[in-house]
């Protein structure tokens, strides 16, 4: 398992148009498409060294100009030998800076500088056993026969001029080779996944030793960082800041009201569509605990309204959307005006905004659409507004950190995510005022329960879900014709992929006897067990 040492975080901050501070050291990844290029930023900032992902084109004069300690090549679909298989310009073989490629930038490597890489006779997926030819330099702590994960149909048979093997497995004779002179490294297998035993020493190793690189990527730093960066930018401008109660508005609101004071506005748009108790429970938390003004803004008839008669999902997302959009208009009018606007942009959101997936055949980045995400940040471009965010260079959990450091209480650092539209997406068909009251009720219980029980750790998300259809039952020897709920349970590391999760029978028996005999309108609870993919979180 790979070590998360205590405060992962950074230097710089982030701005839409401020450039990276000279001291800011970094290890740049190019990506080649693979699945985890993100997972190797991350595991580089677990190192307390700032990484971030470039798409795969950057030029050696773009990276020349931003001066990384090292770059690493990642991996990709595509064979080296495709016809549309993405290259990097060769110039980054002079730039004087350790690379190190990894699987498909390893090939890329090789073929790049005059050696050979050719379809492997036997394709290698899965764990195998590393074997060392030279324990020291990349390889040190790195221990004889460690598991790595391999997942190549292509090999390396020739080696370029100047390198050296540094270690072999059963399949692969070239699996970790280096030109020690140019500080060049490539690795067949892929060092960042968990079930690579000692993948997170030889990532060190590549930053520490090679790279040459100092641990300067904390918390505090960051905090530090960024608070100076915010007043740099803002100066004693007017900043509004569309506010959740989320991990990200919150710790936004928290930075921000450090770095600006009362030149922050803090929103609250409340759209009818929260977690029953939540709207207060937010503003008051921020007025009389943390000190920090919200102005609150009571829209729900205007939303209810909207959704009325709607049952298309991606329609009800649209006009809540919408609607968003022209309530915070319509009250940073009455409010403002502002000059900046506060987004919680976060790192993902950069790269995916730059890099989507990548096709196999073309090597072209393409995007499937799931369904239309609404959060407070999904606010169009054309606002007039320069926009200030600080966590674009962080991860949701250095967000967790960051929040942490500055004083956000464990109730809003570890909240569960909550989609933008709220509930309206968990009552399946039209929303009524009748159906939220209902959906809201079972919903308080799920919390309750997960609470009690000391379940909420264990999953990434726990809610109900109601169906418009009802169904027969029976309560006191009367015939009843209620609504279902459903309940979703899931565990989750980042929501792209989640399974159902296996809480214990005692808990869905007592939630289900509460909601079914609390919750006036349903009369029967059932339980998703539908992993995601094929099914997702939310059921619209
Ligand atoms: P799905 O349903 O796509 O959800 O599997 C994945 C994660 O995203 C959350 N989600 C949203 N978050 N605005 C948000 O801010 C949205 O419109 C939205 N829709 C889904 C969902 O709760 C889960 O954590």
């Amino acid at each position: 398992m790979v070590q998360t040492p205590t405060l992962p975080i950074a230097m710089d901050t982030t701005t839409t148009h401020t450039t990276d501070a000279p001291d800011l050291q970094s290890i740049v990844i190019l990506d080649f498409g693979s699945q985890y290029s993100e997972l190797i930023a991350r595991r580089i900032r677990e190192t307390q060294v700032y990484s971030e992902v470039l798409p795969y084109r950057t030029t050696a004069a773009e990276l020349r100009d931003r001066a990384p300690k090292g770059i690493i090549l990642s991996g990709g679909p595509n064979s080296v030998y495709d016809d549309n298989a993405p290259q990097c310009d060769p110039e980054i073989w002079n730039l004087d800076i350790p690379v190190l490629g990894v699987c498909y930038g390893m090939q890329l490597m090789v073929k790049q500088l005059g050696g050979e890489v050719e379809r492997a006779k036997l394709a290698e997926y899965g764990k195998a056993a590393l074997h060392i030819d030279d324990p020291t330099d990349l390889l040190t702590n790195v221990a004889e026969g460690s598991t790595m994960w391999m997942s190549h149909g292509d090999s390396v048979t020739r080696m370029p001029d100047g390198f050296v093997r540094l270690a072999h497995t059963d399949n692969t004779p070239d699996a970790t080779i280096a030109d020690h002179a140019r500080k060049l490294y490539g690795v067949q297998y892929h060092p960042e996944v968990v079930h690579s035993e000692d993948g997170q020493a030889l990532i060190c190793n590549f930053v520490y030793h090679i790279c040459r690189c100092e641990p300067t990527w904390t918390t505090e730093a960051f905090v530090d960082r960024a608070i100076a960066d915010i007043r740099q930018q803002v100066g004693d401008k007017r900043v509004l800041l569309a506010l959740s109660g989320g991990v990200d508005s919150s710790t936004l609101a928290f930075l921000l009201h450090k770095a600006i004071g009362d030149k922050l506005t803090c929103m609250f748009i409340d759209q009818g569509f929260m977690r029953k108790y939540e709207p207060e429970r937010l503003v008051k938390l921020f007025k009389d605990e943390f000190a920090i003004p919200v102005e609150y803004v009571q829209a729900r008839d205007r939303f209810i309204d909207k959704v009325a008669g709607v049952t298309d999902p991606e329609e009800k997302r649209r006009l809540i959307g919408h609607e968003f959009i022209r309530v915070f208009e319509e009250e940073s009018t009455r409010l403002g005006p502002f000059d900046y606007l506060a987004q919680g942009t976060l790192y993902p959101d950069v790269i995916e905004s730059a890099n989507t997936n990548v096709d196999p055949k073309t090597g072209e980045r393409v995007a499937v659409k799931i369904k239309s995400h609404h959060n407070v940040g999904g606010l169009p471009k054309d606002l007039q507004f320069k926009l200030v965010e600080p966590l674009r260079k962080l991860f949701k959990d250095e967000v967790r950190k960051v929040g942490r450091s500055i004083g956000l209480p464990e109730e809003i650092v570890n909240r569960h995510p909550f989609p933008g539209p709220g509930l309206a997406i968990r009552i399946i068909g039209e929303v009524t005022a009748e159906r939220l009251n209902i959906l809201r009720d079972a919903d308080l219980i799920v919390r309750q329960e997960i609470n009690r029980q000391g379940l909420y750790h264990q999953v990434w998300q726990a809610f109900a879900v109601l169906l418009p259809i009802r169904s027969v039952g029976v309560m006191g020897d009367q015939r009843t014709y209620a609504h279902p709920i459903i309940l979703r349970l899931v565990q989750s590391e980042d929501g792209m992929t989640a399974d159902w999760a296996r809480l214990p029978y005692e808990f869905l028996e007592i939630v289900s006897n509460r909601i079914v005999n609390e919750v006036k309108g349903v009369n029967r609870v059932a339980l998703d067990i539908t992993s995601k993919p094929p099914g997702t979180i939310e059921w619209e």
